[in-house]
């Protein structure tokens, strides 16, 4: 196996190679005035199976572009196979038809991996898991809070509670509160369809010295600053607020240190300043064990 590190996740395709000793192979690419993407393979493929690392985050549709140029020429050079890493997969949050009218757009994306070449997906903590039964292409999801966990007990965060929103988000706080062995709680989140605006409600919560917050993604921060707004009402002293993929769309940071978050952190599947820890090692562990 070769891996082929993409424009968007060349950073994380390094740490895989160096982790693993596997072959990594850079991809040439630039951006011509105009905008458009230029793609080129510097070195051999053929016959190879390639994994092509590429996320979808921010330019989205400029990514998801870039991952359709480097399956189609990677299979027109003579590459016995390719697969894709996508350590984020756009478009998850529109999996169905909310408004009548809508496109299914994860649904679209999918037949469009496939129609490039890939052979199957691996992903990082997908916004709906779900997906995966109805995927025109095998779409395998790995889960990193694990990662997370290990990260804030390698910090030594002492006397901590868990706490996070929904039910996916319940899954999620119970295998890093697990892992650190501590309680965690769980919050409803309800989101206006047309509006986006976000109302949380906090349950139970057994306050200790600090609050890990956790959600998937935070996009404009709305749910989490809500969650953490609540939390501090209760009388938090002090709260970290971290995600996987951290978007941070416009003033999300602003939102959610103002609700009173003391910091922020995030793994690298999306690349950021938040960035603290990583899922390369979990991702590397199920690309292996899946051969
Ligand atoms: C919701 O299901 C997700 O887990 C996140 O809470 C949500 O996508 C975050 O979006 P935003 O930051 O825009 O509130």
């Amino acid at each position: 196996m070769i891996l082929v590190g993409g424009p968007a996740s060349i950073y994380l395709a390094e740490k895989l190679s160096k982790l693993s000793g596997i072959e990594l192979l850079k991809i040439e690419h630039k951006l011509f005035p105009d905008g458009e993407s230029y793609i080129r393979f510097p070195g051999r493929v053929e016959g190879e199976d390639l994994l092509i690392v590429q996320g979808m985050h921010p330019p989205q549709d400029r990514h998801i572009f870039q991952a359709c140029l480097l399956a189609e020429t990677a299979l027109d050079l003579g590459a016995r196979s390719v697969s894709l890493l996508a350590p984020y997969l756009a478009y998850a949050r529109q999996d169905r038809r909310f408004l009548e009218g809508e496109a299914v757009s994860v649904q679209i994306l999918l037949k469009l991996m496939k129609a490039a070449g890939y052979q199957k997906i691996y992903t990082v903590n997908v916004h709906s898991p779900w997906i995966a039964e109805s995927s025109p292409i095998p779409l395998i999801d790995i889960h990193a809070e694990e990662a997370l966990a290990e990260h804030m007990e390698e910090r030594g965060l002492k006397d901590l509670v868990v706490v996070s929103v929904g039910k996916k988000g319940e899954c999620m706080a119970r295998m890093v509160a697990e892992r650190l062995k501590v309680e965690y709680s769980v919050a409803r989140s309800t989101r206006d369809k047309k509006t986006g605006e976000v109302k949380v409600e906090l349950g139970d919560l057994k306050l200790r010295e600090n609050v890990l917050v956790v959600d998937d993604i935070i996009s404009t921060g709305g749910t989490m600053a809500k969650l953490v707004q609540v939390i501090k009402a209760r009388g938090a002293k002090r709260i970290i607020a971290a995600c996987i993929h951290a978007l941070m769309v416009g003033a999300a940071a602003e939102k959610i240190l103002k609700a009173g978050a003391s910091e922020i952190i995030a793994s690298d599947a999306i690349p950021s300043r938040y960035s603290e820890y990583s899922v390369a090692k979990p991702v590397l562990k199920k690309i292996l064990e899946e051969g």
